[in-house]
């Protein structure tokens, strides 16, 4: 009997080449290699489909020119990846902030020839503490200010630590957040798009949405700072 974990990495790889999934193939890689990271709970259904949700609406509202982005608590690295490798869009540089040290290298294997291209940098940080370009002239791993500052990790952070007032006034948000209150890694939830608008206030709103799941709906936000 084949092993578990070499019957399923075998047949990803297979679909990966059958696709010609760039995506695929990045995340087969990582999984291969980093195969205690929990994954199964990155790549789930859920957490899939709110990030397709994310960049089919992102791409709706802001088109295909989306210079540099910073996401916070970018985790693995698989929204980069999943930003990097879309074709509709043009991106000059995605830097993934995240505090939990495993992150990074996780994130850097997943987006290895975006590394290689100096067009992902992942970063160790505490989101409540960094420092953007605009006010201090700081550059992480010397990228640019961000254009977009994505954040999906909204229901795991307290609007008011700091990460919100951080980001400068201007800036285009995407903002994902759920009403799972239930999970234990969730100390932000909200009730609803109402209680979310509350919570991150924008001079102009591109889209609010939300999108049902069965166990939570997560909603999402796309704006001007
Ligand atoms: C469980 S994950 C993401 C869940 C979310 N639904 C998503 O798909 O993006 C939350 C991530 O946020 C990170 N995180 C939480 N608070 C943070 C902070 N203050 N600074 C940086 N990263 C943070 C955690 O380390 C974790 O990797």
């Amino acid at each position: 009997m084949v092993d578990k974990d070499v019957y399923y990495q075998v047949i990803l790889d297979g679909f990966s080449r059958y696709l010609e999934s760039p995506f695929m193939a990045d995340v087969t890689r990582t999984i291969i290699r980093y195969p205690d990271a929990r994954f199964y709970v990155a790549l789930n259904k859920n957490q899939m489909a709110s990030k397709k949700w994310l960049i089919d609406e992102l791409y709706r509202s802001k088109g295909s020119d989306l210079g540099t982005i910073y996401i916070l608590g970018g985790w693995f690295g698989i929204l980069s990846a999943m930003l990097l490798n879309d074709e509709r869009f043009n991106i000059d540089c995605v830097v993934s902030f995240d505090m939990d040290p495993e992150c990074g290298p996780i994130a850097e294997y997943m987006n290895r020839s975006h590394v290689e291209k100096n067009r992902f940098h992942a970063v160790t940080a505490d989101v409540n503490r960094i420092e953007y370009p605009h006010a201090t002239g700081a550059k992480p791993n010397g990228a640019a200010a961000p254009d977009i500052v994505i954040n999906t990790s909204c229901e795991h952070m307290d609007a008011a630590s700091g990460w919100y007032d951080r980001i400068p006034a201007g800036t285009i948000q995407v903002l994902q957040s759920n009403d799972q209150f239930d999970c234990e890694e969730h100390h932000n939830c909200v009730n609803d798009l109402d209680m979310f608008r509350q919570q991150s206030p924008m001079v102009e709103i591109m889209f609010g949405g939300e999108l049902e799941r069965k166990r939570y709906t997560r909603f999402m936000l796309i704006g001007r700072k």
